[in-house]
């Protein structure tokens, strides 16, 4: 038999490391790892049940089963990102930092689907039932019929589960919940990872739908949501800058679904509000036509979203000229402003330079490149891009734009809120395209050439 160890495992992305170290070579984290201790003897033995196993039934690929028979919340911005609606006996996770809306956004949805006629239970460790029914009165769900309780010894709440058959399970959150099963703290990885496997064991045994809430955690003790994400099916986060009221909930992973797909919220004192037409919201508190603006046509999942990119250049104090970079990657920017200086000839050099995605949304697509380059140039020539134009395209090493998927539902978009124009890769459809005028460019140089002149 193996000798019970101490292992050392990352709290962030949940690697095992044989010794400790100040950062997770993994994920690159730092003191987020922690000792834990092994699992215990009777954790062991339950996993691995009856001595003597039975023949498993198999089928072959073509048995025919029916739709899966979701059901819709009616708040349309969640029912696209689980895919169409919630599935049955589906494990869901909802990952967010700390404040973000993570409670305000599940009980809205526990009231949404019970009215829908799911028999739904709320479980928080995180709060007494008397907060809660201090949220649901502000949010105006006093009226739901939503089962509240406030716990975290796990077996009871199983206990209390496997016999009411609730349809829909919301555990808010999961670092709270404690199973009896692992020697260790609450909030440590195995004991979150123990609480997660017993309610999504739960979830397929009963047919029930399970939602957890994780908080993402910068503290070493806490696991993150990313230890578990790989043991449900549905991997939701919940993001946002803080001081602004918009709220994207992202789907990162979805057997169920499509994933990438967004919802869009709104967090107002009455709870969070659908946005129906987020590009509208997001470029509303763009002004006129200024210098270091460039607005990207983007595609999130199903569905174009404009976005507008801001930059600002100035000559840096520094000997080490900053790079700032909100809502897009920093290794892009690093990337584009190689290939500016080495392909177009325009250095950044003793530049600070800062780049933002208006709105705090983040942007993943490689299609938003030409939007940062434009941005980025605009900024630091001081001349604006043509008005009511958009952007979009990858910028490859050599200098060269590619074209990127899905042109026209970009400029359908753009079209929709008043745009006329858009610069977009050659070899994409070139020509006019719902009344947009676009003009398809080759490369960097080009577009530098055709947007600033000479460049
Ligand atoms: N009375 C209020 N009026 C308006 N907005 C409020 C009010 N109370 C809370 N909020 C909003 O709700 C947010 C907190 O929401 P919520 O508790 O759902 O977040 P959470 O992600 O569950 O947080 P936690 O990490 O504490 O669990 C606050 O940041 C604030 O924006
Ligand atoms: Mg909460
Ligand atoms: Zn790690």
């Amino acid at each position: 038999m193996a000798r019970a160890t101490t292992t050392f495992t990352c709290s962030a992305c949940g690697a095992v490391h044989t010794k400790w170290s100040g950062q997770c070579d993994a994920c690159g984290a730092w003191n987020s790892i922690i000792e834990e201790g092994p699992l215990s003897a009777a954790a062991g033995k339950q996993s691995l049940g009856a001595a003597r196993g039975r023949a498993i039934t198999l089928t072959d690929l073509s048995t025919q089963d029916p739709p899966l028979p979701r059901t819709a919340s009616g708040m349309a911005e969640l029912d696209r990102v689980l895919g169409g609606g919630l599935v049955p006996a589906s494990a869901v996770l909802v990952g967010g930092d700390p404040g973000i809306g993570k409670s305000t956004l599940l009980l809205q949805a526990a009231a949404q689907f019970a009215n829908a006629g799911l028999k739904t239970f709320y479980i928080s460790g995180e709060e007494a039932a008397a907060q809660i029914r201090m949220r649901a009165d502000r949010l105006g769900l006093t009226g739901a019929k939503v089962q509240l309780a406030a716990e975290t010894v796990l077996r009871d709440i199983l206990t209390t589960l496997d016999a009411e058959r609730p349809d829909l399970v919301i555990v808010d959150s999961i670092q709270t919940m404690w199973s009896d099963s692992v020697e260790s703290a609450p909030g440590s990885v195995s004991q979150v990872r123990a609480a997660a496997h017993e309610l999504t064991a739960f979830a397929k045994r009963r047919g029930s739908a399970v939602i957890l809430v994780g908080h993402v955690t910068k503290d070493g003790q806490i696991a993150g949501p990313r230890v578990v994400e790989h043991m449900v099916d549905t991997v939701l986060y919940f993001e946002g800058e803080r001081g602004h009221q918009f709220r994207i909930l992202r789907a990162v992973k979805n057997r169920f679904g499509p994933a990438d797909e967004i919802g869009v919220f709104e967090m107002t004192g009455a709870g969070l509000a659908e946005v129906s037409n987020p590009s509208a919201l997001f470029l509303s508190e763009r002004g006129a036509p200024a210098p270091g603006s460039a607005v990207f046509a983007g595609i999130e999942g199903t569905r174009p979203v404009l976005v507008e990119f801001q930059a600002l250049v100035a000559p840096s104090p520094h000997s080490q000229p900053r790079r700032s970079v909100v809502g897009w990657d920093s290794g892009r920017l690093a990337m584009i402003l190689a290939v500016l200086e080495a392909r177009c000839g325009i250095p950044f050099t003793g530049l600070d330079v800062y780049l933002n995605v208006a709105g705090g949304m983040k942007i993943s697509e490689p299609a938003a490149d030409l939007a940062a380059a434009a941005a980025l140039l605009s900024a630091r020539e001081d001349a604006a891009l043509p008005p009511e134009c958009v952007v979009f395209g990858e910028i490859s090493l050599s200098g060269a734009l590619r074209p990127v998927v899905q042109t026209e539902n970009r400029l359908k978009e753009a079209a929709k809120l008043g745009f006329t124009s858009a610069i977009a890769p050659a070899g994409g459809k070139p020509g006019g395209d719902g009344g947009m005028a676009v003009k398809p460019m080759a490369d960097l140089t080009a577009f530098v050439g055709e947007v600033f002149g000479a460049g």
